[in-house]
């Protein structure tokens, strides 16, 4: 158990699988209630049992899409009905999509826009009056290196994850004063189903030079367990040895 985190309500968006459901185990683990909103209904419930069978009783789990702010609403509500209140937001869900620029249809544009950018700000537009009644909070965006280092291909998502920094830089200047920090992380490749998009990885199969998802989340709390006094703004994180180009 962490002081910090005991009675502490989290909502983690795209918290069935990958980094959200490292970062929702690591808070759970530490004392924290957590719900986790994601859209495939039967992922969403298989990774609540994972957890509360790790925390028993203190996950929660609402079927969310983020591009829908009624969704939303409803996954933050969830937070205070079951468990009181919400005090820290991850704002993690989020969508890869990688093509040239002509080839990207707007129907596509608008699912990573909608998803990885969108979706927070309707995040973060649910959540902080919340967490002002609480009398402070805490917000992690999951960013990218992407939303610093443009590829080709990656228009869309370069597009979503700089405008998310952005985003967090600016929402961090609106409620610094109603004592809630803004984070947000900026990973390299981190080894999740991410980059296999319409599949999962085979089972077992890792590439060792890769971030684990679940040093995302010990970032998650490192940067929880700072004092009040201070936040670390932006952070990024990268494979210490990716393969040499
Ligand atoms: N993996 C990497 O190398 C890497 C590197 C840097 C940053 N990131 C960022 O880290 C975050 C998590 O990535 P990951 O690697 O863990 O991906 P992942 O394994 O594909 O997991 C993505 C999660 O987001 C959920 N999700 C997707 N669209 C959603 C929507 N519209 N509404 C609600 N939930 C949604 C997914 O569930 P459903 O599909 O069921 O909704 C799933 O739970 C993303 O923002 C990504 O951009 C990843």
């Amino acid at each position: 158990m962490d002081p910090n985190l005991e009675n502490k309500v989290a909502v983690v968006t795209g918290g069935s699988r990958g980094i959200g459901f490292a970062i929702a185990e690591a808070l759970a683990r530490h004392g924290a209630r957590v719900v986790i909103g994601s859209r495939n209904a039967a992922d969403l419930a298989q990774a609540a049992d994972a957890l509360n069978k790790l925390a028993p009783s203190r996950v929660d789990a609402v079927e969310t899409d983020v591009r829908d702010y009624k969704q939303v609403e409803r996954l933050m509500a969830r937070a205070e009905e079951r468990f009181g209140g919400l005090d820290i937001l991850v704002n993690n869900a989020g969508i890869g999509l990688f093509s040239p620029v002509e080839e990207i249809s707007p129907e596509e544009w608008d699912a990573v826009i909608g998803t990885n950018l969108t979706g927070c700000f309707y995040c973060v537009r649910a959540a902080a009056p919340r967490m002002k009644r609480r009398g402070g909070g805490y917000i992690f965006n999951i960013s990218s290196l992407a939303g610093k280092n443009a590829f080709a291909g990656g228009a869309a998502y370069n597009a979503s994850k700089f405008g998310l920094n952005g985003f967090s830089e600016a929402a961090m200047l609106d409620l610094r004063y109603d004592n809630i920090r803004v984070s947000y992380i900026l990973p390299g490749s981190v080894e999740t189903d991410f980059a296999h998009p319409g599949g999962k990885r085979e089972p077992g199969r890792r590439s060792s030079w890769k971030i684990d998802p679940e040093d995302v989340a010990q970032a998650v709390l490192d940067l929880l367990r700072t004092d009040p006094r201070t936040m670390i703004s932006r952070v990024e994180m990268r494979p210490s040895q990716p393969p040499r180009k």
